[in-house]
């Protein structure tokens, strides 16, 4: 094992002894908990606290993971984010629909994972939500043609102008390939960082009847 910077990776760990996850606490339903911890997570100011790593089936056989923005949640419990449908990560999607994400709130000693099915949405609610995008990540958007191997940074450049230009003094239109996904999880865990390393892990499952079975797990 490589020791570098020596003996510092080794020593470096963190108690976790902030809180406490007890069942007769827990709401029946996730979605309640993950809503409960998002706002925890927005009131303590922590950086970008709606990024979720997530995973899903390469092409290759290999999983393939990414950080992606959650930006909404629905009332049947989906997690929304956007992304360009041509990317890797959308061909990986349209090949098998299964998926999983993590969020990782270490500052409050919180993990959160999930899986479920992904599922595009509604071509409105990309253009509403691409709609009130700041104009240079609107752009953005028509310049990349996201997971593609580019000849150099020169090319996004040219690219950038070339938008640049044949949008001038218009409205900046969603890309056809631009859109949002929904992942609706059937499995939920929560994880809170406990003394000694015996956190609390409680994972909620889907049940046939839309119901959740609620577990606690070894840490
Ligand atoms: C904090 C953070 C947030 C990101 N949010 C998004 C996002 O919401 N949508 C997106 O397409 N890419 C986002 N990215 C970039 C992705 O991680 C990734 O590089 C890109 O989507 C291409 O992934 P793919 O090649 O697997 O399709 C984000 C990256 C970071 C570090």
């Amino acid at each position: 094992m490589m020791d570098f910077p020596p003996n510092t990776l080794r020593d470096l760990r963190v108690s976790y002894e902030l809180d406490q996850l007890t069942e007769d606490k827990l709401p029946a339903e996730p979605l309640a908990l993950f809503q409960a911890w998002l706002q925890d997570a927005l009131s303590h100011q922590l950086p970008e606290p709606n990024a979720m790593t997530l995973a899903t089936h390469g092409l290759d056989g290999f999983p393939s993971a990414r950080t992606v923005l959650l930006k909404g949640l629905d009332a049947e419990g989906g997690f929304h984010f956007f992304t360009n449908y041509d990317s890797r990560k959308g061909a990986e999607i349209a090949a098998d629909a299964r998926a999983s994400a993590v969020f990782l709130w270490t500052q409050r000693h919180h993990q959160v994972s999930l899986k479920g099915i992904i599922e595009k949405l509604p071509r409105a609610e990309a253009e509403a939500y691409f709609s009130v995008r700041p104009r240079g990540h609107q752009l953005g958007a028509w310049v990349s043609e996201q997971s593609r191997v580019i000849p150099g940074r020169e090319w996004l450049e040219e690219r950038r102008h070339e938008m640049e230009a044949r949008f001038a003094g218009t409205e900046i239109p969603c890309p056809p390939n631009w859109g949002g996904y929904r992942l609706l999880p059937h499995e939920l865990e929560f994880w809170q960082g406990r003394v000694s390393r015996l956190h609390d892990r409680i994972r909620y499952r889907r049940r046939e009847d839309g119901s959740w079975c609620m577990e606690r797990l070894s840490p």
